[in-house]
């Protein structure tokens, strides 16, 4: 089912608007992230999905049918939460079974429902024990399962992996985009955490200060950030951002000067920084390589220009650095420029 808003706005308190013109359409049957820093809204928008939550202005469509009014019982979704809130005196078994015993479902289907939910994730070798006996990632699949068991519209998680540890944090969120590929079901899936939402999802909607800062497919954030923010918030390391100001003389030869004058910041990948003048060569610096710094197979070389630090990945290791200062070339690919509002310019360079 795909879930469609259309100018939404929502305000806690009638005076501070949180969200602010929320436009967008998450594709049925696809895996969605909602991503950006504490306090983007990333909650509030999946609350307003769920009917936990009502719109202060516009309108939502589970596909073509509005629930703007619908309350969260009749939108049907599953959710999911950090804190698992499962039921601490209820077995496994009757965990995943309560949804449906909650919809009078007869004892012997629900079980057999609930058994296959905890098969798809994996639990059935614990349906008699109680969710304090579980590690954290048990009890979340369990979870998962519960959510699955009402067989769900949607379902929505938020930040289900945020109590894990990191290593059980990879292995949950490999398990969370199998669980939804193997039941195709439309997944809304919070999180903070830019690694998680990259690699768990078909697109990714970055959310700041209430707005959709961009929602694409995951290697778009990265390969074309729409404005400043994104290019910031996604990648590590994270972009150098130079002001134009410092960078002048680069700008002018590289650059048309009606293109160059909007040019407010240049924001460079780490990769993007060379030692050579690359063929799609966009900018070029002088300036001094502190040190180059090399862990297993990652290379990193630490650069001041004009008292500023910037980091690069495209410099070998055994490249000279001191008090000397060196020419360093930005590639186009890895390379853009900005606004006065921070909004991505289209690059034109001399050809
Ligand atoms: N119940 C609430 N009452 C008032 N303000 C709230 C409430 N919940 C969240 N907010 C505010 O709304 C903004 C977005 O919060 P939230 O959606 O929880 O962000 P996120 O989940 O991305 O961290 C924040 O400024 C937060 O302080
Ligand atoms: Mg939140």
């Amino acid at each position: 089912m795909n879930v469609t808003f259309e100018h939404v706005d929502l305000s806690y308190d009638d005076k501070k608007t949180i969200l602010k013109d929320l436009n967008f359409t998450i594709p049925d049957g696809k895996l969605v992230s909602l991503l950006g820093p504490s306090g983007g809204g990333k909650t509030t928008t999946l609350n307003l999905i769920s009917g936990l939550l009502h719109v202060t202005k516009g309108q939502i469509f589970f596909g073509s049918k509005e629930v703007t009014d619908q309350s969260a019982l009749e939108r049907k979704v599953g959710m999911v939460f950090q804190n698992y809130a499962l039921y601490p005196h209820l077995s496994v078994l009757d965990n995943i079974a309560f949804p449906l015993k909650m919809q009078k479902v007869n004892k012997a289907k629900r079980y057999q429902i609930a058994k296959k939910y905890a098969h798809l994730v994996h639990v059935e070798d614990q349906l008699t024990k109680k969710p304090a006996a579980l590690s954290g990632g048990q009890q979340q699949r369990v979870a998962i399962a519960r959510a699955l068991a009402k067989q769900p519209s949607l379902l929505l998680l938020d930040e289900p992996l945020s109590n894990l540890d990191a290593r059980l944090r990879i292995e949950m969120r490999q398990e969370i985009k199998r669980i939804q590929q193997e039941t195709g079901i439309t997944t809304i899936f919070v999180t903070h955490d830019q690694d998680e939402a990259l690699h768990i999802s078909d697109y990714v909607m970055v959310l700041n200060d209430g707005r959709i800062q961009q929602f694409t497919q995951p290697q778009d954030l990265y390969d074309d950030p729409k404005n400043l923010f994104v290019a910031k918030f996604i990648g590590n390391p994270v972009i150098n951002v130079l002001d134009a100001a410092d960078l002048q003389a680069s700008l002018q030869k590289y650059l048309p000067s009606n293109f160059y004058q909007q040019v407010k910041a240049v924001g460079v990948r780490a990769e993007a920084i060379l030692p050579q003048p690359p063929i799609d060569c966009v900018g070029q610096i002088q300036a001094q390589i502190d040190k180059i710094e090399h862990f297993g197979s990652s290379v990193t070389a630490n650069i001041s220009y004009h008292q500023q630090r910037l980091v690069s990945t495209g410099i070998p290791a055994n490249y000279q650095f001191g008090k000397q200062l060196v020419d360093l070339y930005f590639a186009k690919q890895g390379t853009y420029f900005f606004d006065n509002d921070g909004k991505r310019l289209e690059v034109k360079t001399h050809d």
